[in-house]
């Protein structure tokens, strides 16, 4: 397997919870972003003063996995930042996102796919990008709710059923 580091960010536990779930499977480093103004509001907005330095140097890693949250059709501002600011040090870029776009959204205005083209317009090395819809996890009959799919963040409990098949797949995927 390639050395490999997972890189997050997350505001509400859920891609905090991927992204440990990732490293646990491959058994690899992982690290935080902090952004030095870390007021969601202000970062929904693209309002940014960067990220803290990263303690990890990432010219060690053959792979980086960037794991974090989309907000409004949106590259967010603390995922964006990393990967302008570690561009030249990137060997490869895995972009994975714990999001609301299902699969059957990925292509509409908030959709996951117009994410997935902007990074791999910003990362040129971004060699793969994955989404494991937070929607997977809310009940079917439920899954058109906006306010319950907002309110549904991963845990122990519900990682399960489809979302572990996609996540097994990707770590499957990771681990060639
Ligand atoms: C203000 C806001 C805007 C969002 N916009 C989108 C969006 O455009 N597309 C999408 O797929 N998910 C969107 N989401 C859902 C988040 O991507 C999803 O809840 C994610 O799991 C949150 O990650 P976190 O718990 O790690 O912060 C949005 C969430 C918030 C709070």
């Amino acid at each position: 397997m390639k050395k490999t580091i997972v890189i997050y960010y997350s505001n509400n536990g859920s891609n905090r919870f991927l992204a440990h779930k990732i490293a646990d499977r491959l058994q690899c480093d992982i690290e935080e972003i902090r952004p030095r103004l870390n007021i969601h509001l202000f970062l929904l907005f693209g309002l940014s003063l960067g990220n803290r330095s990263m303690k990890s140097d990432l010219v060690n890693y053959e792979r980086i996995i960037l794991c974090g949250p989309i907000w409004m059709g949106r590259f967010i501002s603390p995922l964006k930042d990393f990967v302008i600011r570690y561009k030249e040090k990137i060997k490869e870029l895995v972009f994975v996102t714990c999001c609301a776009s299902s699969f059957k959204m990925k292509d509409e205005k908030f959709g996951h796919a117009h994410v997935f083209k902007k990074v791999q317009e910003i990362a040129e090395n971004c060699v793969h990008c994955e989404a494991m819809p937070i929607t997977l996890v809310v009940p079917e009959d439920k899954r058109e709710d906006a306010q319950v799919v907002m309110n549904t963040r991963l845990n122990e409990a519900n990682f399960n059923g489809e979302i572990l098949q996609i996540f097994d797949g990707f770590i499957k995927k990771m681990s060639a």
